[in-house]
């Protein structure tokens, strides 16, 4: 439970005149330096979710925000959960005009494998204009363009044309099952009518995009038991099963050499492209050569009959995420481990449902685990695709905004990543949705050397900031 904090008085509606609008966009951009600084300091802390060793530290990049907000005169709150608190912050209402949710994660993926950054990940470093450091992009420097672009708003002292609030959380990398389970009774609270969200990607460098579709996500684990201990394989080997046999078996089944997932039902409720969808994905501007040249691969692969932007933003996959059994250590270690372990995901598309997919798949693992072995499932969290619609003035007011900003008009795109609360939003808010990507796919979110262009940070804090001017225009 939270308490409402009394609201400062309310300013007029009226988007400022062209003119002083300009000079406070030269403003912003002279502040510049500032805004890298927050960046830095934010990013110094290390706010990994999933690691309980970092409890204090996502609670210190989650104060961080708070102290941002109030600092400009955004009523803030911070609010408990069973996991890591969130922030919501508000700038005051306005009479008759939209409201804005600003949504944005402060929590970042673990940074291991630690010996393969240049500079240590919580130690940002500029490179080539680039700022190297774990949530550069997911999500520290995205979801910073807005809080910037806001706070800035409102200590020049200039009335917004409409009430912004903002939710940032600590949870997004471990699902955002805290947020799911609290978003109904917060409902009021973060009423709006539109989201906004900047947690993925430009197109391609130079070509900003407009992202209206995301894959959902189903996570497992999957452990297989055999011996009681590990086995010497000479005097055993023949004689009982192994377990890391056993679950590349079980593994194996469930892709094909074609790239098709093999459980039983897994595509039955899978919307398939239309002819206009593909036919306008496939006038962007990408090569697979140049795509996988970024990856570092000399062949993509991918489901067959499909092009890499199909596969990647509308089609379901199985990844191993992790792959853990027997001897890691030097040398050569003759055994049948007793034990082996992975960790697994699908990615999933409009109209597939995890929970669904969850009984589907315990069905395909009981026909296909080999015998004399025991294994369990865990489930971890799991989300559906979304969609967002395209026809809106928010989506509209986006496009010029980003069009002014980044000087190159934007592309409309879907993504594969998720995220989780999304479709949540939508469902219980009932508002439209807008994904802004100021990324880049070679960004390496939640790889070794994440970074954010910093001149991509000034651009979103720009586009952000013509954004609010856009949506006032287009609705009045
Ligand atoms: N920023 C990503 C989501 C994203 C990735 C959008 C790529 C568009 C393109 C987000 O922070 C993320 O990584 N989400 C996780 C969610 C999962 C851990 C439940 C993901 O997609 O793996
Ligand atoms: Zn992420």
């Amino acid at each position: 439970s939270f308490t409402v904090p009394e609201t400062p008085e309310k300013p007029v509606n009226r988007p400022p005149s062209a003119d002083s609008f300009d000079q406070f966009l030269d403003s912003l951009a002279s502040r510049r330096e500032h805004h890298r600084e927050d960046l830095v300091e934010w990013l110094r802390i290390p706010s990994v979710s999933s690691d309980s060793g970092h409890v204090a530290d996502v609670r210190r990049a989650c104060e961080w925000v708070a102290q941002k907000f109030s600092r400009a005169g955004l009523a803030v709150q911070t609010l408990a959960t069973e996991g890591h608190p969130m922030v919501v912050a508000k700038t005051p209402p306005v009479e008759s005009g939209p409201v804005v949710l600003v949504y944005g994660h402060y929590d970042v993926q673990p940074a291991e494998p630690l010996e393969d950054w240049i500079t240590g990940p919580f130690d940002p470093t500029e490179r080539d204009g680039d700022l190297f450091a774990r949530g550069a992009t997911d999500d520290k420097g995205q979801v910073l363009t807005h809080i910037q672009s806001v706070c800035e708003w409102l200590s020049a002292g200039r009335s917004l044309p409409m009430q912004i609030k903002f939710l940032v959380e600590g949870e997004e990398e471990v699902g955002s099952e805290n947020l799911e389970r609290m978003l109904p009774d917060l409902a009021e609270e973060l009423a709006c009518d539109c989201v906004v969200i900047s947690d993925s990607s430009q197109y391609a460098d130079g070509q900003p995009a407009i992202t209206y579709g995301l894959r959902g996500i189903a996570t497992y684990e999957l452990t297989v038991r055999g011996p009681s201990q590990d086995l010497h394989s000479g005097s055993f080997g023949g004689a009982v099963m192994n377990p890391a046999i056993a679950l590349s078996k079980m593994l194996a089944s469930m892709i094909d050499e074609n790239g098709v997932i093999q459980i039983p039902g897994f595509y039955d409720r899978v919307v398939p492209l239309t002819d206009p969808q593909r036919k306008a994905w496939r006038e962007l501007p990408q090569t697979d050569e140049a795509f996988a040249k970024t990856v570092g691969v000399e062949r993509l692969f991918g489901e067959q009959g499909y092009t890499t932007d199909e596969r990647r933003w509308a089609r379901p996959t199985f990844d191993i995420n992790g792959l853990t059994s027997g001897h890691q250590g030097e040398g050569v270690k003759t055994i049948i481990p007793a034990l082996a372990n992975a960790k697994f995901s699908f990615r999933l598309v409009p109209d597939q449902d995890p929970k669904e997919l969850t009984e589907q798949l315990m069905a395909h693992l009981q026909a296909v685990a080999p015998i004399g072995i025991n294994w369990k499932l865990e489930v971890d969290h799991g989300a559906p695709g979304m969609l967002a619609q395209i026809e809106t003035p928010f989506a509209k007011a986006a496009e010029l905004a980003i069009e002014a900003a980044f000087e190159a008009k934007p592309v409309l795109i879907r993504e594969g990543g998720s995220i989780p609360i999304v479709t949540r939003f939508q469902e219980v808010l009932g508002c439209d949705c807008l994904l802004l990507g100021w990324g880049l796919s070679d960004d390496n979110a939640h790889s070794p050397n994440e970074k954010f262009r910093v001149e991509d940070y000034y651009r979103g804090i720009q586009a952000s900031a013509r954004l609010w001017n856009e949506i006032a225009t287009q609705l009045s």
